[in-house]
């Protein structure tokens, strides 16, 4: 594992939209796996900058996105369909059919999480998979529990979860209770994993995940296995990593 730990929010920003540019550079066709979450905002603001200075270009890539509520339409305020639109897509060069989301109304739900896993195997899998880390230690939403999955599932969202994102609907009752999310599986094949963490509420469980046994209870403890995992987090975040 490589662990970075930034003084500024800033630089955090930079160092992780470097990371994704200097991917691109590398391998203009990238296979990017995309996160929501308000953690990875200033990494895709500071991609757009890069952007608009001419400095990385998203022509020839693909993304996939980790995951997507159950029963919201893609134009609702709060989908992660219109998240990404609203902080990278529609500021970048990305074609629009080369950016995936699961379909959180399919009118079967077992056959789109089917159709996505399928879709990233034809891709030849993800190149870089960024990641944020929920309070319990979900990844995507594969939330901690006694079991987890490999593939793309349906999950019912923990109730911690469903708190933590209330800010973003007008009240609880509007935070849908099921989410689509590619598995464990999907993530750890990816040739490069990025999480980000950033925040003194996170530290705690970003110590437990990375430092901790590895558990189903702290889904991003697997992680721990993957053979070419990078960590960023600001300080506050890493503030119980450093030694
Ligand atoms: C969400 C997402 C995750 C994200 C996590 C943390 O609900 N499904 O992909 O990493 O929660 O979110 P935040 O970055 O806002 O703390």
């Amino acid at each position: 594992m490589n662990l970075f730990i930034y003084e500024s929010n800033e630089q955090l920003n930079a160092a992780a939209a470097n990371l994704m540019a200097a991917e691109l550079q590398r391998n203009p066709k990238a296979v990017l796996g995309l996160a929501t979450g308000s953690t990875p905002i200033g990494m895709y603001e500071k991609l757009v900058e890069m952007h608009r200075a001419g400095l990385v270009s998203f022509r020839e890539a693909t993304t996939y996105n980790l995951d997507e509520y159950v029963g919201l339409p893609r134009d609702h305020e709060e989908s992660y369909y219109t998240f990404m639109n609203r902080h990278l897509f529609r500021h970048v060069d990305l074609p629009e059919g080369s950016t995936h989301l699961p379909l959180g109304n399919a009118e079967n739900p077992a056959d789109e999480c089917l159709r996505y896993d399928a879709s990233i195997e034809q891709a030849n899998g993800i190149d870089l998979q960024i990641l944020g880390i929920g309070h319990n230690g979900h990844v995507g939403f594969n939330e901690p529990g006694d079991e987890l999955h490999s593939g793309t599932h349906i999950v019912q969202l923990a109730e911690e979860t469903r708190k933590a994102n209330a800010r973003f609907f007008a009240s609880l009752d509007e935070v849908p209770s099921e989410a689509i999310t590619v598995g464990m599986g999907v993530i750890l094949k990816a040739r490069t994993i990025l999480l980000l963490a950033r925040g003194a509420d996170k530290a705690e469980i970003l110590k437990r995940a990375l430092r901790g046994p590895i558990t189903t209870q702290v889904p991003a403890s697997l992680l721990q296995l993957h053979p070419n995992l990078i960590v960023m987090a600001d300080s506050e975040a890493g503030r119980l990593l450093q030694a």
